[in-house]
C-alpha cells in the first residue's frame, strides 16, 4: 500500500495552474522530495496533501483513502513549516507537546487514535527532545533560542505524534550552514531509524541529492522527472533537469547529429548509442565527465579560469559560437591552461547525453 498517491490532480487558483495532472506515487517508508524553481507549484502539492488546499481536479489518496474531503486533522499527517509558528508564551516542552493535546494521537498496538496519558506524553517529548538535542532547552521560552533551537523544536513537535506521513516544506531554510548540514544528518538519521514516510519540499538540490530516496522534479506546475538521486543525475529525462541537477550545471550546446557524433561548430562530441543522422539536437557534458587531452575530436579556448583550492574550473569556448561555453573540473594539484590557449578536450562517449532540439527530451540512443 502506497502512503500517497497523485492521481491526475491539478490545483488552479483561477487562471493559474499551480499544479498540473499530477501523477505520483509515494510509497511507505519513502524520503520523497519535491525539488523545483521558485513557483513551481511545490509547495501547493504538498499543501493539498495536508488538506491545506482544496484540489481543483483528479484523485488523492493518502494510504487506501481518497482524501479529496477529508478534514486536515482525520489525514494523519504532520507538517513542518519554512515559518515555524511555536507559541511564544509556552515552554519548548509545552510547544512540543501541544498536538499531543490538540488532537487523539496514533498509537502502537491500539486501532483507534486517542488522548495519550500524561506519562506517554511526557515519555515522547523526551525522546524527540533527545533526537534533537532539545534536552537542555525543555523549559525555555521560544524567545530564549537561536533561529536553529527553534526550527528544532518546531521539527521535534512534527515528530511526537509520529504520524503516518511528515510534511516539510524548506524547514531548514532559516538556518546556517553548518546546522543546516546538521540537521540534515538527523532528518536522514530519523528517517532511517522510523521508517517514516516524508515529503520534503525544496528548491535545493544538494538537500534533494543528500537526503532523498527519490526526487520528484518539477517545473511550471508539471512534473518532470521522479527517480533516485542517481537516476536524474546521471539520465535525466529532459534539458530542464539536465540543468537543474549538478553544480556547476551541465554544459549544453546545440548541434547536428552525424554519425557517431553530435557537430558543435568544429568539435564532434562522440556519443554511445545511435541517433537519426542530420538530426538537430543538444549535447549536454557534465563539467566532471570533460577533461583537458584526448585526440582533438573536440577543441576549446579557454576562457577563464577560477582556482578554488580543491580544484579549478576551467571555461573554454567550443564551436564556432561564443555562446557555447564549457566548463570542466580540474584537480587542483593540475596545472591550469592559460586563458586564450586552445585545448583538446575528450569526455568518454556514454557521458555524452542527447537530448531533442525541438522537444527537449532526452535521446536513449
Ligand atoms: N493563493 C494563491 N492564489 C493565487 N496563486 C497562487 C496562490 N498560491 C500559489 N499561487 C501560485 O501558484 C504557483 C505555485 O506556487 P507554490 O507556492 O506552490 O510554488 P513553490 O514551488 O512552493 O515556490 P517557492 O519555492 O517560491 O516556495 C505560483 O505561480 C504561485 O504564484
Ligand atoms: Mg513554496
Amino acid at each position: 500500500m502506497a502512503a500517497v498517491i497523485f492521481d491526475g490532480v491539478t490545483k488552479r487558483y483561477g487562471d493559474v495552474v499551480a499544479v498540473d495532472d499530477l501523477d505520483l506515487t509515494i510509497d511507505h517508508g519513502e524520503f520523497m522530495v519535491l525539488l523545483g524553481p521558485s513557483g513551481c507549484g511545490k509547495t501547493t502539492a504538498l499543501r493539498m496533501i495536508a488538506g491545506l488546499e482544496e484540489i481543483s481536479d483528479g484523485v488523492l489518496q493518502i494510504g487506501d483513502r481518497v482524501v479529496n474531503h477529508v478534514d486536515p486533522r482525520d489525514r494523519d499527517v504532520a507538517m513542518v513549516f519554512q515559518s515555524y509558528a511555536l507559541y511564544p508564551h509556552m515552554t519548548v516542552s509545552k510547544n512540543i507537546e501541544s498536538p499531543l493535546i490538540t488532537r487523539p494521537t496514533v498509537v502502537e498496538g491500539s486501532d483507534q487514535p486517542r488522548k495519550l496519558t500524561k506519562a506517554e506524553r511526557a515519555e515522547r517529548i523526551a525522546e524527540a527532545a533527545r533526537m534533537l538535542d532539545l534536552a537542555p532547552y525543555l523549559d525555555r521560552k521560544p524567545a530564549a533560542l537561536s533561529g536553529g533551537q527553534r526550527q528544532r523544536v518546531a521539527l521535534a513537535r512534527a515528530v511526537v505524534s509520529r504520524p503516518a506521513v511528515y510534511l516539510m516544506d524548506e524547514p531548514l531554510s532559516n538556518l546556517d550552514a553548518k546546522l543546516r548540514a546538521q540537521t540534515r544528518a538527523e532528518l536522514v538519521d530519523l528517517h532511517q531509524r522510523f521508517g517514516t514516510t516524508i515529503v520534503y519540499v525544496t528548491h535545493d538540490q544538494i538537500e534533494a541529492m543528500t537526503m532523498a530516496t527519490r526526487i520528484a522534479i518539477m517545473s511550471q506546475g508539471k512534473l518532470q522527472q521522479v527517480g533516485t538521486p542517481r537516476d536524474v543525475y546521471d539520465a535525466p529525462a529532459n534539458l530542464f533537469v539536465a540543468q537543474f541537477i549538478g553544480t556547476p550545471p551541465m554544459n549544453t550546446a546545440p548541434g547536428k547529429v552525424s554519425g557517431d557524433a553530435v557537430v558543435v561548430g568544429e568539435s564532434r562530441f562522440r556519443f554511445a548509442g545511435r541517433h537519426d543522422d542530420g538530426r538537430d539536437v543538444v549535447v549536454g557534458v557534465r563539467p566532471e565527465h570533460l577533461t583537458i587531452g584526448g585526440d582533438g575530436a573536440v577543441k576549446g579556448v579557454v576562457r577563464h579560469v577560477e582556482w578554488l583550492g580543491y580544484e579549478a574550473l576551467v571555461t573554454c569556448e567550443v564551436g564556432a559560437d561564443a555562446a557555447n561555453r564549457f566548463t570542466l573540473r580540474q584537480d587542483a594539484s593540475a596545472t591550469p591552461p592559460a586563458v586564450g590557449d586552445t585545448v583538446p578536450l575528450q569526455v568518454a562517449p556514454e557521458r555524452v547525453h542527447v537530448f531533442d532540439a525541438a522537444s527537449t527530451e532526452r535521446l536513449g540512443g
